[in-house]
């Protein structure tokens, strides 16, 4: 067959001279799951459409400020439409995102053993904790307390003998965690309503019947929207062994570590940075009744916690993303993070084992970096 060789060098050519201006280099891009948390659209006038192929069809585009400094994108719910959808905003065209904070944004279950409905957690971890055999608890060795253990292990409580899929656990930066949880003013007033204080009061301890507030804690991510207190206190031990003990699990979602694996791909495809990625999610329900309740009358009972959750994404949020875009001159270059991230990201150590390569060939820090800030 023939074919123009010059048509073809000219389109190379077009498109690596294709000027870097028609793309769009937000600077802050917020992800909500579902519906109710774009909390954002509205105050900050997000009127600007940006369609892409491999949006859900629910929420079929980006929608941008009018000075294209923040966009937002709805992925749909759950571990498949999370993946589908990141995977399609970081791998598009369309987009620059190199310099850009995610800050990926919503709501979820919450251990009242760590922080109350309402409150707003910011998360070092997201842990797949579902990603592993299961027994029905009928049906399993009568000493065992939870028909959950990790794949290839004998039993649960261990790692030992693990099939790695490499999307059980993702590690952020925890110097930008703390970098935008000082944006959050430490006298912040979240919203609460009187049905979810009188809910929380039904709890005997704190902090799950005190007011809510902004916290650091661990996120559980399953598809499974699970909830009492044995499998609840199954997934916080599968997140202590994933973590090495490092996490606390604190916040149940269905999405994360899959809106994750597609960031760490794309990082390592050099389409974004994974060091600027913060984790926040505020507390709507309760994952365990309170003592002597019975597990599923709470499940299904309304705890009045969703409307607060709801609206403390932005009561706390819009601090970090204005935060980040009014001190955008130290926000630009990165935040530099942690020494000696447990995973590098991943369990694959995959930011690690660039910088192992990079450090090998020698190859320059600025030029090959791209943001990603390799160990001094
Ligand atoms: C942008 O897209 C949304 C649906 O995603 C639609 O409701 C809205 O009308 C669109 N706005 C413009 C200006 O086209
Ligand atoms: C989810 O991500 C967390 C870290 O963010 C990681 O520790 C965990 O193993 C992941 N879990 C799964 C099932 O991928
Ligand atoms: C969680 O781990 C603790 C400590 O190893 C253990 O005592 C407890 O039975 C475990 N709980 C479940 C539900 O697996
Ligand atoms: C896990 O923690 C223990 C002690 O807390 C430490 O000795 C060990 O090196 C850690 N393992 C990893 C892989 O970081
Ligand atoms: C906070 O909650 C109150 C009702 O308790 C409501 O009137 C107000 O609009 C809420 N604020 C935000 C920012 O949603």
């Amino acid at each position: 067959m023939r074919f123009p060789l010059l048509a073809l060098l000219a389109t190379g050519a077009a498109a690596l001279a294709a000027p870097r201006s028609e793309c769009l280099t937000p600077k802050v891009f917020i992800v909500s799951m579902f519906s109710p948390e774009d909390v954002w659209t509205a105050p900050l006038k997000l009127t600007h459409n940006v369609s892409l192929p491999g949006l859900s069809p629910l929420f079929p585009h980006v929608k941008c400020d009018k000075a294209r400094d923040v966009c937002h994108v709805i992925t749909g719910e759950g571990e498949i439409n999370a993946a589908a959808t990141i995977s399609a905003v970081v791998l598009s065209d369309k987009f620059d995102l190199r310099k850009t904070y995610f800050l990926f944004a919503g709501i979820a279950g919450v251990n009242p053993h760590v922080a109350t409905t309402g409150s707003v957690g910011l998360a070092r971890y997201a842990v797949q904790v579902a990603l592993a055999y299961e027994l029905d608890a009928r049906q399993m060795p009568s000493n065992w307390m939870t028909g959950y253990w990790i794949q290839g292990t004998k039993a649960p409580g261990t790692l030992d003998g693990a099939n790695i899929y490499g999307t059980e656990v993702f590690e952020l930066n925890t110097n930008l965690r703390d970098r935008v949880r000082a944006l959050i003013p430490a006298d912040i007033k979240l919203n609460d309503t009187a049905a979810a204080a009188a809910y929380r009061a039904s709890y005997s301890y704190a902090p799950a019947n005190a007011p809510p507030a902004v916290f650091y804690g661990d996120v559980a991510t399953a598809d499974v929207y699970f909830a009492g207190s044995l499998l609840a206190e199954a997934f916080g031990n599968i997140t202590s062994l994933w973590t090495n003990n490092t996490g606390t699990y604190a916040l149940s979602a269905q999405e994360d570590n899959a809106s994750f694996e597609a960031m760490v791909r794309a990082h390592q495809a050099k389409r974004v940075d994974f060091s600027r990625v913060v984790l926040l999610r505020t507390a709507s329900d309760f994952d365990r009744a309170p003592e002597g309740k019975n597990t599923y009358d709470e499940f299904t009972a309304d705890q009045g916690g969703f409307d607060p959750a709801v609206q403390n994404i932005f009561v706390a949020g819009n601090y970090i993303v204005q935060g980040i875009l009014g001190e955008w001159g130290a926000f630009k270059g990165g935040v530099k993070p942690q020494e000696g991230w447990l995973h590098d990201a991943d369990v694959f150590h995959t930011l690690a084992t660039k910088r192992a390569g990079l450090q090998r060939r020698g190859v320059e820090r600025r030029r090959v970096g791209r943001g990603v800030p390799l160990v001094e």
